[in-house]
């Protein structure tokens, strides 16, 4: 194979996996390992840095003939580590985890999110790295010794995997730009943020680009660092501005292209974000929408028992749970984009005697897709939908999730024929990065799966009835 594909590595929330495409385009999964998630606390939610690590390694092994690598990454996850050793000094504090709430609550106490806001982009909320950064600062063991003998590395989890298998201590711009410690517009550390959430910047990594020359991995060149939402991005597709697509994973993302600037409205709820960036050519910006509950309210749901089998959950025969008053918010973490909202909680309303399993799960579906279709609307509102809006992850293969979304969004939805999307967008880069490709001569996508036209529309009494539900869960923790 060799110089006649790239490989990519998919290092997300709940498993690694490594991908092949080839320069004729043929795109294929070679293999995966799942990890353990951690949970020693309610709402704090851990990974073992050294079995991520050493899945990735396994990966590397499996593609070991390729010309060049693309890593993409779990976000906001963060990681402490002794930079002599490359040992890291405490678990991986995952994106969803939210034992910072508290130094979150002071921070807003002090009128701090104006500074985040206007520098980073994005508001106060245990999601992004720097609080946990800071937690980590002060609870690891052996953190404060390593930084008087400045060993102490604090990154985002590619930092650690790039240090360790590349022996470069660097991140790309979009997982930066994740971490709240990130100047949107001069793409490097700031000063005044790092201060504000007590994060030394001399621990930080350096910040380079999406694609480009990164390193080594096993004698490879790494050629693409991003955040794996940022490569679904581009997997799907998305170009030009008001392409979007929204992965429904553990939570439910969603990016749309913003052009060369960053699309800033902080009353919005919406997050700009870096979409990439290719050597040293001017980023692409995104703007971002993330809720916290897509598949993990499913498999939660399937937990308590509301189904066995995802088979009886595809059609039901009654009428949108919304339209007989039955309405699920899944707050199951907080409500992340545009509410931001740590005290919400998840709530079914409308349950009467005859209420039955079938009408709580119709209900969980529905609230994913209403919650989704939120974040869209404010997204619509900031700049034009394009032509494009593709949808992946899990959820999807759920046909009334699908058509209840494309009715709530009023728009025709496409599944593309690959599931794996977020290795296909960090492959695509890695050629590009290892200057085989550029954006017009990368090798044909697979082809467009599905495509699920809206149908009738969901009432507009629907969506207000829905805010309502969304109102009456806030500040209930
Ligand atoms: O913001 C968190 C997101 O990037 C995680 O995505 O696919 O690893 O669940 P995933």
């Amino acid at each position: 194979m060799g110089e006649r594909s790239v490989i990519a590595i998919d290092q997300g929330t709940t498993g690694t996996k490594v991908h092949r495409l080839g320069f004729d385009g043929k795109f294929e999964t070679l293999g995966g390992f799942e990890h353990r998630q951690i949970f020693p606390r309610s709402a704090w939610v851990e990974h073992d840095p050294n079995e991520l690590v050493d899945h990735l390694t396994r990966c590397l092994a499996l593609g070991k003939d390729a010309g060049a690598i693309g890593l993409d990454n779990q976000g906001e996850t963060v990681i402490a580590w002794d930079g002599k050793t490359k040992q890291p000094i405490y678990n991986a504090i995952v994106w969803q985890d939210a034992r910072t709430e508290d130094e979150i609550q002071r921070l807003k106490a002090t009128g701090a999110e104006t500074e985040t806001l206007q520098r980073a982009g994005l508001p106060l909320d245990p999601y992004f790295s720097a609080s946990k950064l800071k937690w980590l600062l002060d609870n690891a063991p052996e953190a404060q010794d390593l930084r008087r003998q400045g060993r102490l590395r604090l990154g985002t989890s590619d930092s650690f995997f790039l240090d360790r298998l590349t022996d470069r201590f660097i991140t790309d711009v979009t997982t930066a730009s994740r971490t709240s410690l990130m100047n949107l517009e001069t793409l490097e550390w700031d000063p005044i943020l790092c201060d504000l959430f007590g994060v030394p910047m001399d621990c930080l990594p350096e910040i380079g680009p999406t694609a480009g020359e990164l390193g080594e991995m096993n004698g490879i060149p790494l050629t693409a660092n991003v955040v794996d939402q940022q490569a679904a991005l581009f997997g799907h597709g998305c170009r030009e501005r008001g392409d979007a697509k929204i992965t429904f994973g553990t939570g439910a993302f969603a990016l749309t292209i913003a052009g060369d600037k960053p699309l800033r409205d902080a009353a919005s709820g919406l997050l700009p974000t870096v979409a990439w960036q290719i050597a040293d050519e001017p980023c692409t910006y995104a703007l971002d929408g993330g809720v916290y509950n897509a598949a993990s309210a499913v498999n939660w749901a399937r937990g308590l028992g509301l189904f066995a089998d995802y088979t009886e959950i595809d059609s039901f025969a009654t009428e949108a749970a919304i339209a007989r008053d039955i309405v699920f918010v899944p707050a199951l973490s907080g409500l992340g984009c545009p509410y931001w909202d740590r005290s919400a909680a998840g709530m079914w309303l409308g349950l009467g005697l005859d209420t039955n399993k079938s009408d709580l799960m119709q209900a969980v579906l529905e609230g994913i897709a209403l919650r989704a279709s939120e974040v869209m609307r404010a997204m619509s509102a900031l700049t034009p939908p394009g032509d494009q809006l593709s949808i992946d992850g899990g959820v999807v293969r759920n046909g009334y999730f699908c058509r209840f979304l494309a009715a709530a969004l009023a728009r025709r939805l496409t599944i593309p024929s690959s599931a794996e999307l977020t290795g296909l967008g960090a492959a695509q880069l890695a050629m590009i990065g290892a200057g085989l490709a550029t954006m017009e001569t990368l090798p044909p996508a697979p082809p467009p799966g599905q495509v699920i036209e809206p149908g009738q529309p969901l009432a507009a009494e629907l969506h207000s009835r829905f805010g309502e539900a969304v109102k009456r869960c806030r500040a209930w923790r």
